[in-house]
C-alpha cells in the first residue's frame, strides 16, 4: 500500500528497508496508493481527533506505541486577532501533547515503525524537544535511547525530560547542526535507529496536524497555516496532510503554508526571498528560540516546496518580536508557549503589518511547544516577583503599589 521514494531521483525503497535518505542524497517521502485507501467518513466526522484516528493514512501495521498524542485544541483567538488586526484567527496548541510538543505525533509513528523493523536502540540529535519526545516514547516501548544535545543551548525543561525518562544524554561541544552529522554517522555504523525528522516516518505522524485542523473546522480548510521553522520537517509534513485530504476528495483546497524563522537563524526564509530551493547553510545561528537555532535544516527543500507549492510565504522575526508574541499569547489568550512557538504569531503580525497577509484571511497559527519547556527564558523576560514580609500591611502595600 506504500513505499519510500526519493523526492529528487524517484528511486524507490520498500518499507522493510532501514533507510533515511536516497543513495543520491535526496530526501525520501512515503508514497501511498490512495485509490486503495478507504476512509470511513462517518467515523471521521464523529470520533474525537487523535493521531491514531487516521491510522488508515499512516504507514504502520502493528500495535501503536501510544500515550494519546494529537487531539490538541484549536482555539479561536478573538482578543489576539483584534490586537493584530485580522478577522478570524485560530491557534493550534501542539504544546498540549504528552511530552509538550508536536514531536510526539512523529515519535508515536516513528517508534512504532522502529519496533516493526526490529530495531533495538533509538537515537536523535536535538535542540531539545525531539530528545524529550524520543525519550518518552522509548521508555513506553522499552527501548534504550541515546540523545545528542548541543552543550549549553537546550532549555532546562527539555533536558529534565530526557534525563527522567532514562535516555543516555550526550552534551556535544558543538551546535545542533554538528550533532546531526554525528548522530547520522553513529546510526549508519551501529545499527541504531535514527529518529530525527530526516526519517520520513516521523513526518507521517506530524502530517496529522493538517488532518486535525480540517477536522476541527468541520472539514473546511483555512486560507493560511503559519508554522515555526527549524529543521523544516513540520512545514512539509502539515502540507502533506492537507494535500492528502484533497487527493482523497475530503476537501477541495490546501492552505498557503507560511514558514517563520528568526533573524539569527533563517536560511529557509533567505532562500524563499531569492525564489530558490537550495539554502545556504548558516555557520553560527543564534536566537533566544533555542528550539529553532538551526543553520542547516535537513528538510529545507521539502519545506520550500510546500511553501512554493501552496502559494505561501516565509518571513523572519526578531527575538523582540517573538517575545512580544509569546506575551500576547499568554496574556490575551491564556496560551503558554515556548519562544520558538511564538514565531508563528510574531510572523503573522509582521506579515499583516506589511500587507502580505490579507486581514480577511482565515489563519491558523501553530504553537509547537509548551511554555514550561523553557522556564529560564520566561524568568529573564518577565518582571520579578515582589518579596514582602508576612503581614497584611506589607501585602496590602504591595498589592496597591504601582
Ligand atoms: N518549534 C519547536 C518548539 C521545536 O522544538 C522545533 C524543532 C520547531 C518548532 C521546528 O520544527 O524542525 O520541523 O521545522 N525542534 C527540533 C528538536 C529541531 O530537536 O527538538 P521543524
Amino acid at each position: 500500500m506504500y513505499h519510500l521514494e526519493c523526492i529528487e531521483c524517484g528511486q524507490k525503497y520498500t518499507d522493510s528497508e532501514v533507510v533515511y535518505t536516497c543513495k543520491c542524497g535526496g530526501l525520501l517521502d512515503v508514497i501511498y496508493d490512495y485509490s486503495a485507501i478507504q476512509l470511513d467518513m462517518e467515523r471521521l466526522r464523529t470520533e474525537a481527533p487523535s493521531v491514531w484516528k487516521y491510522k488508515a493514512l499512516l504507514p504502520v501495521e502493528g500495535k501503536p506505541v501510544s500515550i494519546h498524542e494529537g487531539g490538541t485544541p484549536l482555539y479561536r483567538c478573538d482578543r489576539l486577532a483584534e490586537k493584530i488586526g485580522i478577522k478570524e484567527l485560530y491557534v493550534k496548541h501542539e504544546g498540549l501533547n504528552p511530552s509538550g510538543s508536536f514531536k510526539d505525533r512523529g515519535m508515536t509513528v516513528g517508534v512504532t515503525k522502529a519496533m516493526e523493523l526490529g530495531m533495538k536502540t533509538l537515537a536523535c540529535a536535538s535542540t531539545g524537544n525531539t530528545s524529550a519526545s524520543l525519550s518518552t516514547y522509548g521508555a513506553k516501548a522499552g527501548l534504550p535511547v541515546i540523545v545528542l544535545l548541543p552543550e549549553g543551548k537546550v532549555a532546562l525543561g527539555k533536558v529534565a525530560q530526557a534525563l527522567i525518562h532514562g535516555a543516555k544524554v550526550l552534551s556535544i561541544r558543538g551546535n545542533f547542526d554538528e550533532a546531526v552529522v554525528l548522530v547520522r554517522q553513529l546510526c549508519d555504523e551501529e545499527k541504531i535507529y535514527l529518529l530525527n525528522s530526516i526519517n520520513p516516518y516521523r513526518l507521517e505522524g506530524q502530517k496529522t496536524i493538517g488532518y486535525e485542523i480540517c477536522d476541527q473546522l468541520g472539514f473546511n480548510v483555512p486560507d493560511r497555516v503559519i508554522v515555526p521553522v527549524g529543521n523544516a520537517g513540520n512545514t512539509a509534513a502539515i502540507y502533506k496532510g492537507f494535500r492528502e485530504l484533497r487527493e482523497l476528495g475530503v476537501t477541495e483546497s490546501v492552505p498557503k503554508m507560511t514558514g517563520i524563522q528568526t533573524e539569527g537563524a533563517c536560511p529557509v526564509t533567505k532562500a524563499f526571498k531569492k525564489g530558490v530551493e537550495e539554502i545556504i547553510p548558516e555557520k553560527n545561528p543564534e536566537t533566544i528560540a533555542t528550539a529553532i537555532r538551526i543553520g542547516n535544516p535537513v528538510n529545507a527543500k521539502k519545506a520550500l516546496r510546500a511553501i512554493y507549492g501552496s502559494g505561501g510565504y516565509s518571513e523572519a522575526v526578531s527575538d523582540e518580536e517573538l517575545i512580544e508574541a509569546q506575551k500576547d499569547l499568554a496574556q490575551l489568550e491564556g496560551i503558554g508557549v515556548e519562544p520558538a512557538s511564538a514565531t508563528s504569531v510574531a510572523g503573522l503580525k509582521k506579515l499583516i503589518d506589511s500587507g502580505v497577509i490579507d486581514r480577511d484571511e482565515t489563519v491558523v497559527c501553530i504553537t509547537t511547544g509548551h511554555l514550561l519547556k523553557d522556564p529560564e527564558e520566561v524568568i529573564n523576560i518577565s518582571t520579578k516577583p515582589i518579596t514582602v514580609d508576612a503581614n497584611i500591611e506589607a501585602v496590602r502595600k504591595a498589592v496597591f503599589s504601582r
